[in-house]
């Protein structure tokens, strides 16, 4: 039997187990323990009656949360738009065009460099308390390229998404139909086997609505399970197709209509914000409150990208939408981990219950809340991954 291990003297344990605790959605427990034993939890609760085990670590009075679920991110890329970022902080637009320039460079860029990239973001991530992350390819656009980042990126995650459908190929932008025929035919079969997920970036300058479904729809005869960039530069049809197709997230949701809003709150889509990219584009926020208020189940991720948002970091993230988005301190804590768990269709991870993925992050501070309340701190202070202590 593999070993036990105690983390105890908890003042605030995170476990997004309603039953447990306070009650409430974070499931919040005070002066508690958690047991690891091998990859999982097998015990929760107040310190005094934990179990005994072989090994004991002392938190010291400080508080445990379940690692970061950042559900989504693009993290296959190589090159560099630092000009970009300065030229639109100097008063110049976002617009989907720059994605170009992330595709040349990737193109051209060995198998070697694209994992490089990803194994040193993923590290960044890791530092900062995420235990689980998806990513995306979308900066290839041609089957090969496609097929090579999610080859690589299946060697670090098995939240991999197939997004050929990020912009129309360059070398096809007089012909869409013809890019749209692509990703649905010999770039879809050369992408599903490597693939849990189908995105497409729903978007005026991008894939109109019937573009979308088109490709979505084929994904899923492939055995892809859909999730969509969606209104996020402007109104449109992105949101209620995710609602149709039942798609795992509806992601950015930042130009909702109230019909919108209703189609989330009536089905199991998540709808997942990503402030990094208002942040960094100096966008309109997504109103957080008015989603949640409606009854929608909300997840926070990083969209990690070189274009739009280049931060791994989810406690950002958390104190962002606490700040400008209408969240609390613990909704903004629930929807990056149980949230984001949601919107991967994952129980075994982002909650803190017997039978779950020991993901842990322990931070230097009393209270969760400290996410918000101390803003771009390193608070992240130790963090297990499948049971093995990491940071
Ligand atoms: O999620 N919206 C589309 N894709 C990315 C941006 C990609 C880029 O600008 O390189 C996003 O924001
Ligand atoms: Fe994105």
């Amino acid at each position: 039997m593999s070993s036990s291990t105690v983390i105890t003297n908890i003042a605030a344990l995170v476990t997004n187990d309603p039953s447990l605790g306070d009650h409430s959605p974070l499931g919040l427990v005070r002066d508690a323990a958690v047991v690891i034993e091998g990859d999982r939890v097998v015990w929760t609760g107040e310190s005094s009656k934990a179990p005994a085990t072989d090994n004991r670590v002392d938190a010291d009075g400080r508080a445990v949360l379940p690692g970061f679920v950042d559900s989504h991110s693009h993290l296959l890329f190589a090159g560099d738009r630092t000009e970009e970022f300065n030229a639109r902080m100097s008063g110049r637009p976002y617009s989907a065009g720059g994605i170009r320039t992330t595709v040349a460079a990737t193109r051209a860029a060995s198998d070697a460099e694209l994992e490089a990239g990803l194994t040193r973001y993923l590290a960044e991530a890791l530092r900062q308390g995420t235990t689980t992350f998806e990513t995306k390819s979308g900066y290839g656009l041609t089957t090969a390229d496609e097929s090579r980042a999610l080859r690589v990126a299946a060697r670090h995650t098995d939240e991999v998404t197939f997004l050929g459908a990020h912009i129309v190929a360059p070398e096809l932008a007089d012909d869409p139909a013809a890019y749209v025929d692509l990703v649905t035919g010999e770039m879809l079969d050369a992408c599903a086997p490597h693939a849990r997920w189908i995105d497409v970036f729903c978007e005026k300058g991008a894939f109109d609505g019937d573009q979308a479904r088109a490709i979505l729809t084929a994904g899923k005869a492939r055995g892809l399970h859909p999730r969509i960039h969606a209104n996020q530069l402007s109104y449109g049809p992105g949101v209620r197709l995710a609602v149709e197709l039942d798609a795992a997230s509806a992601d950015h949701c930042t130009h909702l209509t109230d019909a919108d809003v209703d189609a989330l709150a009536n089905s199991r889509t998540v709808a997942t914000l990503l402030p990094g990219a208002e942040f960094s584009t100096r966008a309109q926020w997504p109103d957080a409150r008015r989603l949640i208020d409606a009854g929608a189940t909300v997840a926070l991720s990083t969209d990690c990208n070189p274009g739009s948002s280049f931060t791994s970091s989810v406690p950002f993230c958390i104190a962002l939408a606490v700040r400008d988005m209408g969240m609390t301190p613990d909704e903004a804590v629930w929807s990056a981990t149980a949230g984001g768990a949601a919107a991967l269709r994952r129980e075994d991870v982002g909650r803190l219950v017997p039978g779950a993925y020991a993901d842990l992050t322990l931070l230097d501070a009393p209270s969760h809340v400290h996410l918000a309340y101390r803003p771009g701190v390193p608070l992240v202070a130790g963090v297990w991954r499948r049971g093995v202590r990491k940071v």
